[in-house]
């Protein structure tokens, strides 16, 4: 029950009206018995710096950042953590007795999920894109020790994000000429509406690949119904989803995140 010591945290972000964060951490306070209540927050860019300014006034205890903040952020926090700060965005702050602290949960959400089917270590994972969620997933791939090569339409934001990193790149056009193990999706592409298209034709997709798509709507992307007729490995966006918010469930409240009712959340 809602009561006078009911801690708050929430999601901050422009559109925020569909995102299934709520639901996802409600779930998991119930379950947990923790009092803890966990609402979204339509913050636009010109309010951001107010709205960090009222999680410590208001002793918010975390904030979810998502679109259009995920960068914007930085400059308001207190402490960033080192691979967020490599990555240059935050999906997490917490709140510690005023102090605000700055996390990426996205990476570790995404090599989790992979994490669940094989190591990383060693692999050579091709990150297709090289946007805001390559970003991190490539960062966070290098962080598991596996081997990066990024594709991307445009092949010269994929050849600046290599040299950040200091790995492989080539044009997303190319890529049925390498030797990969993992195929990550974090293009935009197959999103909903234009759920007809796939980053990369069927005939790129080999048996023994295993295949993430980040596009969590809808679970069945072109690229994931490719990659099942070539009886790939699938990881599927939504566990993505599930494992970053697992682990800003520990960091909101320092304890274990019940995993399953998170799952079955993000499924009604
Ligand atoms: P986000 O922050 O969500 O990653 P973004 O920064 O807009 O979003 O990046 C979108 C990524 O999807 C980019 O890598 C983009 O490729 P370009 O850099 O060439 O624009 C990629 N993308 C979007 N539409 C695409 C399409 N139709 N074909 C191939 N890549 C596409």
């Amino acid at each position: 029950m809602i009561s006078a010591q009911t801690q708050l945290c929430a999601i901050i972000g422009d559109p925020v009206k569909h995102s299934f964060s709520p639901r996802m951490h409600n779930a998991a306070y119930e379950a947990a018995n923790l009092n803890f209540v966990y609402l979204a927050f339509a913050v636009k860019p010109e309010t951001l710096k107010n709205a960090i300014a009222s999680m410590r006034d208001l002793n918010i205890r975390g904030f979810s950042v998502t679109i259009p903040h995920k960068q914007k952020v930085i400059p308001f926090l207190d402490e960033i953590d080192p691979v967020a700060a490599k990555i240059g965005a935050v999906n997490t702050i917490v709140n510690n007795e005023g102090k605000l602290k700055g996390y990426n949960t996205d990476w570790e959400g995404c090599m989790q999920a992979i994490s669940e089917k094989c190591s990383l270590e060693g692999k050579k994972v091709a990150v297709l894109g090289a946007g805001g969620a390559a970003r991190a997933i490539a960062f966070g791939a290098q962080a598991k020790k596996a081997q990066v090569c990024i594709f991307n339409r445009t092949v010269a934001k994929a050849e600046k994000l290599a040299q950040e990193i200091n790995c492989e790149f080539d044009a997303l056009e190319n890529f049925a000429q390498h030797e990969i193990d993992i195929v990550i999706n974090a293009t935009s592409v197959g999103m909903d509406p234009n759920i007809n298209q796939s980053p990369l034709p069927a005939e790129s997709l080999q048996s023994g690949f295993i295949v993430m798509d980040t596009v969590y709507n809808p679970s069945e992307t072109k690229l994931i119904q490719f990659a099942k007729a070539k009886k790939c490995p699938i990881v599927y966006g939504s566990e993505m989803l599930l494992w970053q918010g697992v682990r800003q469930f520990e960091l909101f409240t320092n304890q274990k995140a019940p995993v399953e009712t998170m799952r079955q959340a993000l499924k009604k």
